[in-house]
């Protein structure tokens, strides 16, 4: 009589390390997938050359979900962070971002800044639940369809970091 080998579920292990050029296609591809306004290759490949400090989180050797980001003065300006669309809800945009609070603390940072659109709601909920509070707005920022929409600006504190979620942190 043969058995069925016994099946074990592990939790899969996810990597977060710098951002890098032979990154750019997976990024390009998980942008398109994940975003309504999705940004061009172009810009993806501006903030590479101008050597932002950004990450991405790797599982089995690829990338599932990123977080662009530069150092401005004394403040983190976060200009992306994204999770492919088949994996959101797991927790990894939440990995990535306490991984850049801690970059940016370490690189001086005493705050993050970023703008998003006032109907992107997934990222409102993401952003609270994340400790940002609304500091402004700016009047029809983004182009919508033919129209335009205001962005909400939102910061947060690195004065006070919360422990860091599970995830193997390489640098
Ligand atoms: C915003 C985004 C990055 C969140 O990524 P994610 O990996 O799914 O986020 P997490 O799993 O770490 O979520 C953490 C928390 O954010 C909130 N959240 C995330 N997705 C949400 C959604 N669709 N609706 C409501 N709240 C959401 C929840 O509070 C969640 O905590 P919970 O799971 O305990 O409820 C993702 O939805 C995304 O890539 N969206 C498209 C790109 C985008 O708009 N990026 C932001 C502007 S650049």
């Amino acid at each position: 009589m043969e058995f069925a080998p016994a099946i074990t579920l592990m939790p899969l292990e996810s990597i977060i390390r710098p951002l890098e050029a032979t990154d750019l296609e997976q990024l390009v591809a998980i942008e398109q997938d994940a975003h309504e306004h999705p940004w061009k290759e172009s810009i993806h490949l501006s903030c590479i050359e101008q050597e932002y400090p950004s990450l991405v989180l790797e599982i089995k050797g690829g990338v599932v979900a990123y977080v662009v980001f530069n150092y401005l003065y004394d403040e983190c300006n976060l200009m992306n962070i994204t999770t492919t669309p088949k994996l959101q809800g797991r927790g990894y945009a939440s990995q990535l971002m306490h991984s850049l609070y801690q970059h940016s603390k370490q690189a001086g940072m005493k705050s993050v800044l970023l703008e998003v659109r006032e109907s992107n709601q997934p990222a409102l909920s993401f952003y609270r639940k994340e400790g940002f509070e609304e500091i402004g707005r700016r009047s029809s920022y983004y182009p919508k369809d033919e129209q335009r929409e205001d962005a909400v600006v939102m910061r947060r504190s690195l004065d006070e970091l919360p422990s860091t979620p599970t995830g193997l942190l390489v640098d």
